[in-house]
């Protein structure tokens, strides 16, 4: 990569103290983007083309047909080291540049002065244009969008906030996460409403065997399904779309989790049409963490009650009522719309056609290697960019930790589960050498033993 201006260097070769001295220094400086290159102890003249690894400079336009040359300049507005391979987005994903860097400096103004001026520029024209930014890349309005903590509390204010009682009935999927499972089960029990659950099958079924799946599920007494958009435990995505036709044919409401969908997937919900669409600005958006999204549709704002009532709520729409919730951290909240304006700029189907291209060459890889058991589908419209497998008899505890320690591969390890194994889900901060140091890994693993 070419020295750009503005930019902050870290040599991948740089030995542990250094790096422990960079480390330092970036805390002193407060900002990435003030550091001078000096403060390595390095020249510019010491440093090679290799050493050059962050850079706050605009990013280029997208080219045509992007090249991995593209995708390094990508991962140069990501913090996370070049010697680290972070495959681990279905967790958590590092935020990028452009949005750590609008955070701070929403901070930094903030805290020099809480007025009410600068408080209500932020907590009013700022979460504004962050939802109006939330509502573009999803293709609906501002005004169906409530800025929430994450999918957690999302999919709670749904549970929390219908008039469900006893003769109702809500169809979960077994493969939801607690915070759309468990939740449904202990608010049944509070207002006497009844939890149907559609079990997992041991491989997907296909699209229109997912929707006979629900389709079987659905009762006259039933009153909304739940479901997952991507499976965090099996990479499996659902035909949510058709899903919540199923639903609305049957004046069914439909609530779809996707935590595991918004920001890899470019998402048009006014083709999906659910009622309810939550998500985390802090996984695949790569914005600032504690922040999540719940989109509910225009057609039942009038069915839903708010969980919290307070002061401060938005401007527009549902928002009015939905995110009354007192003082919040303001600076963040407006930090959303750099972190959607960056993906926004690489374009949302070129970032899905990297990510998937990313998985599925990690998947292709891994399926090359005797004794692995890939769990994901790699058809394209039976998965995303998670990738789920078994590697052989290997120890996954120990495979999981020599990854971090030895290799620098960041993975999430599953043992006890329907699907064991490890967990690797490629951003659009991979590169395809990412993607080839881990096959290699594992592969060197499965030949001598963890
Ligand atoms: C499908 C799904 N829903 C919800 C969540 C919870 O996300 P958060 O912790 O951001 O609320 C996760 C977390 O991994 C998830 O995979």
């Amino acid at each position: 990569m070419m020295t750009r201006p503005g930019s902050i260097i870290i040599s991948a070769a740089m030995s542990t103290v250094t790096r422990r001295d960079f480390t330092r220094l970036l805390a002193l400086s407060g900002t990435a983007g003030l550091l001078p290159i000096s403060a390595l102890g390095r020249s510019r003249a010491d440093l090679g083309p290799d050493d050059f690894d962050w850079t706050n400079a605009p990013l280029p336009q997208t080219p045509a047909a992007p090249d991995e040359r593209f995708w390094r300049d990508v991962r140069a507005r990501f913090l996370v080291p070049r010697d680290l391979t972070f495959l681990n987005a279905a967790n958590l994903c590092p935020a990028s540049l452009p949005a750590i860097e609008a955070h701070e400096k929403n901070l930094r103004l903030y805290e020099a002065s809480p007025s009410p001026d600068v408080r209500s520029g932020l907590m009013t024209r700022g979460k504004e244009e962050s939802r109006k930014i939330l509502a573009e890349a999803l293709r609906v309005t501002p005004e169906e969008i409530v800025i929430t903590r994450n999918t957690t509390e999302s999919n709670n204010f749904v549970s929390s906030g219908l008039d469900l009682k006893a003769g109702d009935e809500v169809i979960v999927w077994a493969d939801n996460h607690p915070s759309n499972l468990n939740a449904w089960r202990t608010k049944a029990q509070r207002f006497g409403f009844t939890v149907v659950t559609v079990p997992t099958v041991p491989a997907h079924p296909g699209a229109a065997g997912y929707v006979e799946l629900f389709a079987k599920a659905f009762t006259p007494r039933t009153k909304l399904v739940a479901v997952t958009h991507v499976s965090s435990n099996s990479g499996d995505m659902l035909p949510v779309a058709d899903i919540c036709a199923a639903a609305r044919a049957r004046g069914v409401l439909s609530l779809v989790d996707g935590a595991q969908a918004f920001g890899v997937l470019d998402l048009d919900l006014s083709i999906i049409k659910p009622d309810f669409y939550t998500g985390s600005m802090h996984k695949w958006p790569c914005g600032p963490k504690e922040k999540g999204l719940l989109f509910i549709n225009r057609a039942v704002q009038d069915r839903v009650h708010p969980s919290v009532i307070g002061v401060y709520g938005g401007q527009v729409g549902i928002s009015r009522t939905f995110e009354t919730h007192g003082q919040r951290d303001d600076a963040s909240i407006a930090a959303l719309t750099e972190a959607l304006k960056f993906q926004g700029s690489i374009g949302r189907a070129v970032l899905e056609r990297r990510s998937r291209q990313l998985a599925r060459a990690l998947m292709d890889g891994l399926r090359a290697l005797e004794g692995v058991k890939l769990w994901t589908d790699p058809d394209p419209a039976r998965s995303a960019a998670i990738v789920i497998f078994q590697p052989g008899t290997l120890d996954v505890r120990r495979l999981g930790t020599a990854l971090t320690e030895k290799d620098r591969i960041i993975v999430t390890t599953r043992t006890g589960q329907q699907w064991p194994g490890l967990r690797m889900a490629p951003h659009f901060y991979n590169t395809m050498e990412d993607i080839d140091r881990t096959v290699a890994a594992i592969k060197k693993y499965l030949a001598s033993g963890v």
